[in-house]
Order: C-alpha cells, then sequence, then structure tokens
C-alpha cells in the first residue's frame, strides 16, 4: 500500500495568504500594504546594541528559554506596563518570534478532543495553530463596525471540551480593542469552565485615542490561567528578528519551556542581548510609537475613506478591515489580485481571516506601519480606484 506523502494535518492549511501577497506585491513592484511589517528603520539604540553584541562574540546558543538579561528586561517591562509582577526565573520564555510563542502554547497544553476558542476574523495563523496541535477550534463572531463579540455568544462556545480561548488585543484583523468590562467577561468564562486565556499581545504599545492596554493575566484570579504571548517585532519596529515571549504561570512555563526547546532551542542570541536593550527603553519611546501610529492612522484612513472604502477607524494594531462593498464588488480575493496587479497596492483578501470565507468576501485589509511617503504613494494609486470599476 502506497503511504501518502504529506501528513493529513498538513494538507488541512495552505501557505499563508499573506506572506503570499507580499510575494505578489514584490512581483508587481506593488506598495505592499499586506504584510505587518515597517519600512522605518527599528530604534538606533537596538541596532547598536545587536552590533556590539555579535562583535562580542554573542554567538553560541543563549539558554534554551532565554538570556537572562532579556528576562529581567522583560520582567522589569511587565511590571510597569502590564502591572504584572513575573519571575524572570520560572514565568518567561523566549521563544523564536511570538509565533513560535502561540505554537508552543498550544503544543504544550492541548490533548485529543480539546477545543479552543477563537474570535472571527482571526490573525491567519491561528487555524494552522490549532491544526499542528490538534485542538478542534470552535469560532464566535465578531461583527463590524466595532467588531466586537456578543456575550451570549461567546458563552454558548464555552462547554467541557473547551481548553483554552485565544484573544488577540489590539486585534489583528480587526483593529479592535477590547475594553477591562469585555476582557473580565472572558475571564469570567475561563474561570467557570476552567480554561486557559491565550492572549496575543503583540500589539500591546499601540492603542489610540488615549486607549490603555489591559492585560488578561493582570484581571483577578487570571495570573494562573493566563498566557501572555508577545514580542519585539511590532513594539521595537524589528519583525526580521523573529524575538517572541510567553509570560505564563511557573507550572506551565515548565512545560513551554520543554516544548520550545526541542521545536527551535532558542532565539537569535545577540539579538536577544539587543532585546535587553529594548525592554528598558525610556517610557518616552513607547508614547511617541503610539503617537505616530495614531498619525499614520489618521493620515491613512482619510485617504480610504475619501476613495470610498466603509470602515470605522481601528482602536489599535495597525490594520485597516475596509469594505469594499461600495466598489460593487463581492470577491475580496478578485478585488485584492485586481489592487495588486492594476492598481499597485497590495492588500490582504478578507476572507483569508475566516475559516468560512463566504464571511470575508467583502473586505480587504491594509496594513499602515509605514512612512508617511510610502502611505501618500498607495494613496495615489488607490485614487484610481473608481475610474476602473
Ligand atoms: C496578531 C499577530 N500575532 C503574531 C504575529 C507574528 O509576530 P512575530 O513576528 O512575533 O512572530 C503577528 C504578525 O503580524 C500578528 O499580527
Amino acid at each position: 500500500m502506497q503511504h501518502p506523502l504529506i501528513a493529513a494535518k498538513a494538507s488541512r492549511f495552505t501557505d499563508s495568504v499573506i506572506r503570499g501577497m507580499s510575494i505578489e506585491a514584490r512581483r508587481h513592484n506593488a506598495v505592499n500594504l499586506a504584510q505587518g511589517m515597517p519600512d522605518f528603520p527599528a530604534p538606533q539604540a537596538l541596532k547598536d546594541a545587536a552590533c556590539r553584541a555579535i562583535q562580542g562574540d554573542v554567538n553560541q546558543y543563549a539558554i534554551t528559554w532565554g538570556a537572562h538579561d532579556l528576562r529581567e528586561a522583560v520582567a522589569e517591562h511587565a511590571a510597569w506596563h502590564l502591572g504584572l509582577a513575573v519571575d524572570p526565573e520560572s514565568e518567561i520564555t523566549v521563544t523564536c518570534g511570538s509565533t513560535e510563542a502561540m505554537l508552543v502554547a498550544l503544543l504544550s497544553i492541548i490533548n485529543p478532543g480539546d477545543e479552543v476558542i477563537l474570535t472571527q476574523p482571526f490573525y491567519e495563523n491561528y487555524w494552522p495553530d490549532c491544526m499542528i496541535a490538534g485542538a478542534t477550534p470552535r469560532f464566535v463572531p465578531v461583527r463590524p463596525p466595532d467588531w466586537k463579540f456578543d456575550l451570549d455568544e461567546l458563552a454558548a462556545a464555552f462547554n467541557d471540551r473547551t481548553k483554552a480561548v485565544v484573544l488577540c488585543n489590539p486585534n489583528n484583523p480587526t483593529g479592535a480593542v477590547f475594553t477591562r468590562a469585555e476582557l473580565e467577561a472572558v475571564a469570567a468564562l475561563c474561570r467557570k469552565w476552567d480554561v486557559i486565556a491565550i492572549t496575543d499581545e503583540i500589539y500591546e504599545h499601540i492603542l489610540f485615542d488615549g486607549r490603555e492596554h489591559v492585560a488578561m493575566a493582570a484581571l483577578d484570579g487570571m495570573w494562573e490561567r493566563s498566557v501572555t504571548v508577545g514580542g519585539m517585532s511590532k513594539t521595537y519596529s524589528v519583525t526580521g528578528w523573529r524575538v517572541g515571549t510567553i509570560l505564563a504561570p511557573p507550572h506551565l512555563t515548565k512545560a513551554f519551556r520543554q516544548m520550545h526547546d526541542f521545536v527551535s532551542i532558542g532565539a537569535a542570541a545577540p539579538l536577544q542581548e539587543a532585546g535587553a536593550v529594548a525592554y528598558r527603553l525610556p517610557r518616552d519611546y513607547y508614547d511617541a510609537l503610539a503617537a505616530g501610529y495614531q498619525a499614520r492612522r489618521d493620515r491613512f484612513c482619510k485617504a480610504l475613506w475619501e476613495v470610498g472604502f466603509e470602515f470605522e477607524a481601528p482602536q489599535g494594531a495597525y490594520y485597516v478591515m475596509a469594505g469594499i462593498g461600495p466598489f460593487g464588488v463581492d470577491d475580496d480575493v478578485a478585488f485584492a489580485d485586481k489592487l495588486v496587479r492594476e492598481i499597485g497596492v497590495a492588500t490582504v483578501p478578507g476572507s483569508s481571516f475566516f475559516r468560512d470565507k463566504s464571511l470575508g468576501r467583502s473586505y480587504v485589509r491594509f496594513c499602515f506601519c509605514k512612512r508617511d511617503e510610502t502611505l501618500d504613494e498607495a494613496a495615489r494609486r488607490l485614487r484610481k480606484l473608481r475610474v476602473l470599476t
């Protein structure tokens, strides 16, 4: 009998549409507003620290769960920013990006039959993460214009098989920021059903209009059942450095560290040294980061509204889930294809954030983590849209 070459779980998901659109952007010389990566430099202090580390021969494996100084710096940052007293010796794991962090968390807690609740639309990776870990995803819709969940629908998703709920806050792709009250509601359900809350807080510093980031793990009674996933990519504009973090109580961290060791051994050692500098940047760095993104949001949203896209301004993160209905189209993939080929702007078709693709057909996602010149050039190209449709 012929054995199938490819594992069944590998054939349950496709290539990443987001990363695929980046490749299309290069091919068509389009402005890449698909993949969420800044086109402006990282802070000089980080670059200097990384160079110093390499010149100083920090070239060998760091401790598998993260260089000591970086874990200390992450703990200091968590204390002032998240209000969490995290022990760097037993409650922090450094991973290869938050991408590995999320996968390691799921691989470490999922048993056959376990369900994981995801809000839908969801960050593209969570579905393959569930498939790889062997979890059964259960979706709770969040709906425009504000992309919040209905509490009854959320409550109805919890049951005896629920192992974890994954919540991205601030949210990619919707730009929603969950309030303390909304997080409290999720937390109450987690406590009631003995469920772990895995929060992807990679955009923890990118919130607008005076909103404050609330960590799920800091809510009453939640530390013991919370897994906080984060990393350097978005806060320090270094998506290519691949340094992520998991904050979790010791009983979970022990399992995460073992899993992480066999998945990747560790994140790049010299970049972890630079990470220790990053997490200790003064607080005004973070204020400037949020203010800079708010200005970009305002600039780019205005341009998108003028062209005719439909959406409410995002509250956090750096994405716009834009309605394409006004252009008289209902096929996001064809529309995104036309945008990248004919208009010269790469986006992500909305359906890639939904399991039921039909729910995402009337959206494309733009990212705005770009220099003003880049956003203006994208806007200039997008203004041609009306003529073509
Ligand atoms: C919600 C979310 N989580 C995780 C990631 C990946 O982060 P990292 O670079 O830390 O792997 C992204 C990147 O776009 C993201 O939007």
